[in-house]
C-alpha cells in the first residue's frame, strides 16, 4: 500500500461530526500502530483547538504553507497529546485562504504538492478536516486525497446534500481519477428515536455497502472533549460507548482502505 494514505472528511453540512470523526478516526489509528497526521482546513478551527488550542495568529498554519509556498509543510507540524498522532493546525490566517489562492497558479494542487514532501512519507495516514463549504480549500484536500469519508448525522438525512456532494466529487474525478468513497459513516445514532433507525435504513437502501457497518451512537461526552483536550478514549474506558464505537470504525476504516487497495 503506498504511504501516506490521503483521506478527506467532507459533507456540505456542519454539525454532522466532521471534526469528531477525524479526531477520533486518527485517534483510533494511532492506537492500532498507525502513525498519523491530521490537518485542519475549516476557517472554525475546531480540530486545531480540540487537540493543541488556539495558535497565535503570527504563527504560520497550514493556509501560510498552501498561500505562501515558501514554507515546508513539516515546519508547522506539532505533536498532540495523542501519540502518534501529529497535526498541521489552522489558524486565523485561514480565513485569507480562499481569497488569496482564488488567482494564485496551480491553486487546487497547492496542499497536494505541500504533502508530497518526502518529511511526510513517515506517516502512514493524512486526514484532512473539512469546514461545510466546498471552495478551493476542501478542492485542495480532495485533490490531494485518495479517499473520502462522508459523515451523515442521524438526526437529519440531507440526501439532497449528499446528491450534490456526489456531483461535485463527479467534477473532481477526471483531475483525480485515484479519489474514492472509503464509507458513509453514520453518527449521533439513537436506536431508541425512530427517526435514527428511519435514516439509518435509507442511508442503506441508498448506498448499500458504501455505509460503514459500524455506527456511532449518540453520546454526550464526547461534547466535553474539545475543552479538555482530550479524546473519548481518555475519557472513557475500554467499554465505554464512545471509546467501542470510535475504535470499531477505525478498524473497519483500516478494512476498507485495504479492501480498495485490493481492489485496483
Ligand atoms: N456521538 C456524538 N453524540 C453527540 N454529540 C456528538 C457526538 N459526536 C460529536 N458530537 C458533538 O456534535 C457537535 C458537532 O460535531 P462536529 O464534529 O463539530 O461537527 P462538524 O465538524 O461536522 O461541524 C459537537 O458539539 C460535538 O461535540
Ligand atoms: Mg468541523
Amino acid at each position: 500500500m503506498p504511504t501516506p494514505i490521503t483521506v478527506s472528511i467532507i459533507n456540505h453540512k456542519g454539525g454532522v461530526n466532521k471534526t469528531t470523526a477525524n479526531l477520533h478516526i486518527g485517534a483510533g489509528l494511532a492506537k492500532l500502530g498507525k502513525r498519523v497526521l491530521v490537518v485542519d482546513l475549516d476557517t472554525q478551527m475546531n480540530l486545531t483547538h480540540s487537540l493543541i488550542g488556539d495558535l497565535p495568529e503570527d504563527e504560520p498554519c497550514v493556509s501560510d504553507v498552501m498561500i505562501k509556498n515558501q514554507i515546508p509543510l513539516h515546519n508547522i507540524i506539532r505533536p498532540t497529546s495523542v501519540p502518534n498522532m501529529d497535526i498541521a493546525p489552522s489558524s486565523e490566517s485561514m480565513v485569507d485562504l480562499e481569497i488569496n489562492l482564488h488567482a494564485a497558479i496551480n491553486r487546487e494542487h497547492r496542499l497536494k504538492i505541500a504533502l508530497a514532501h518526502p518529511e511526510l512519507k513517515k506517516y502512514d495516514f493524512i486526514i484532512i478536516d473539512n469546514g461545510p463549504h466546498i471552495g478551493n480549500a476542501a478542492l485542495n484536500s480532495l485533490m490531494a486525497s485518495q479517499f473520502y469519508l462522508v459523515p451523515v448525522s442521524a438526526e437529519y438525512l440531507p440526501l439532497v446534500g449528499l446528491t450534490h456532494l456526489t456531483r461535485t466529487i463527479a467534477q473532481i474525478k477526471p483531475f483525480n481519477p485515484t479519489l474514492q468513497n472509503i464509507g458513509y459513516l453514520l453518527t449521533m445514532v439513537d436506536r431508541r428515536e425512530g427517526i435514527s433507525s428511519e435514516i439509518e435504513a435509507v442511508l442503506r437502501e441508498t448506498f448499500k455497502d458504501e455505509v460503514f457497518a459500524n455506527i456511532v451512537r449518540i453520546n454526550t461526552k464526547f461534547k466535553a472533549c474539545p475543552q479538555k483536550r482530550q479524546t473519548i478514549f481518555d475519557i472513557e474506558g475500554p467499554t465505554g460507548k464512545g471509546y467501542t464505537d470510535y475504535l470499531n470504525v477505525s478498524k473497519e476504516f483500516l478494512e476498507r482502505v485495504e479492501k480498495a487497495h485490493a481492489k485496483n
